[in-house]
């Protein structure tokens, strides 16, 4: 049994300077593929389920996180499990029952004083029944579904804010907005490492980095190098495994059965995280 929970991950990465990877879970083929990818590498891994695929699953949290878990206790690496981006307070509510050690709750999108109180309110709840709370500071746009309006593009974290948000909330962890945004298809955002730096200088807890699979390889090391410890992934995984999809259907007309193209999709997000596990955990 290796499950571990994702407050020690992150805890023992930002003592040794490095990243810690989390991948996206939307269907049992990425978290089986995201278990082989981290054990090809030989590296700890968060599965994280977001809302949105909970929504995709029809609102049942329990199907896919049990999935997850059943794949992450065998591991031969540490694996936590991990609820994303809720932002419904119900499904926060069922996060510990489902076998989840953290979650996101993402309030971001809100106006600072109604960030602060249901963040708060979040923490309290997630500390009482023993899990690690990431809330996100300064919108990090781009996410399937989210206003567009919400925030300007290139929003930033203030760190005084920062510093003054997590006092008020209690939060275990920080989704900071640096640079990144969520869902790129090409891998050319640029980060603020300057910001991230004074961000991890005035903050104790770990700084998220949300949107990661925009994010070319150096400038994940430089952030990470400047105090970044979480690393989300979820996009870049949905390429690989679609791009395996699309060539195995292109190959042959006839195929029918799923398993002819599942299972070259998952060999394709496995090799995608073996990959980019190396670049966040190394
Ligand atoms: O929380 C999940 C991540 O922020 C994933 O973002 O799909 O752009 O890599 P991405
Ligand atoms: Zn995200």
């Amino acid at each position: 049994m290796t499950l571990v929970a994702t407050g020690d991950l992150v805890a023992a990465a930002k003592r040794a300077g490095r990243g810690v990877a989390a991948f996206n879970v939307i269907t049992l083929e990425h978290a089986e593929a995201i278990v082989a990818g981290a054990e090809a590498a030989a590296c700890p891994v968060i599965l994280q389920i977001s809302q949105n695929a909970v929504k995709f699953h029809g609102g049942g949290l329990l199907p896919i996180a049990r999935a997850a878990l059943a794949v992450a206790e065998p591991a031969a690496v540490e694996v936590a499990l991990h609820l994303d981006h809720v932002e419904d307070s119900a499904l926060l509510l069922q996060a510990a029952d489902a076998g989840f050690s953290s979650a996101m709750f993402d309030a971001g999108a809100l106006p600072y004083e109604e960030n602060v109180t249901n963040t708060r309110a979040a923490a309290e709840w997630a500390h009482q029944n023993g899990l690690w709370l990431e809330a996100e500071l300064g919108y990090v746009g781009g996410k399937p579904g989210a206003m567009a309006s919400a925030h300007a593009a290139g929003v930033r974290t203030d760190p005084d804010e920062a510093v003054a948000f997590v006092a008020a909330t209690g939060v275990d962890g920080l989704a900071v907005a640096v640079g990144s945004s969520h869902a790129m298809t090409s891998r050319s955002a640029a980060l603020d490492t300057d910001l991230i730096s004074r961000l991890a200088n005035v903050l104790d807890i770990p700084l998220v980095l949300h949107g990661s699979s925009g994010v070319p390889d150096d400038e994940i090391r430089r952030a990470i190098a400047a105090g970044m410890v979480k690393v989300n992934v979820g996009t870049a995984l949905n390429i690989a495994m679609t791009g395996a999809v699309r060539a195995a259907l292109a190959a042959d007309e006839s195929l029918v059965d799923p398993r002819k193209y599942l299972a070259p999709a998952r060999d394709a997000i496995a090799e995608t995280v073996r990959v980019l596990s190396t670049v966040i955990s190394r």
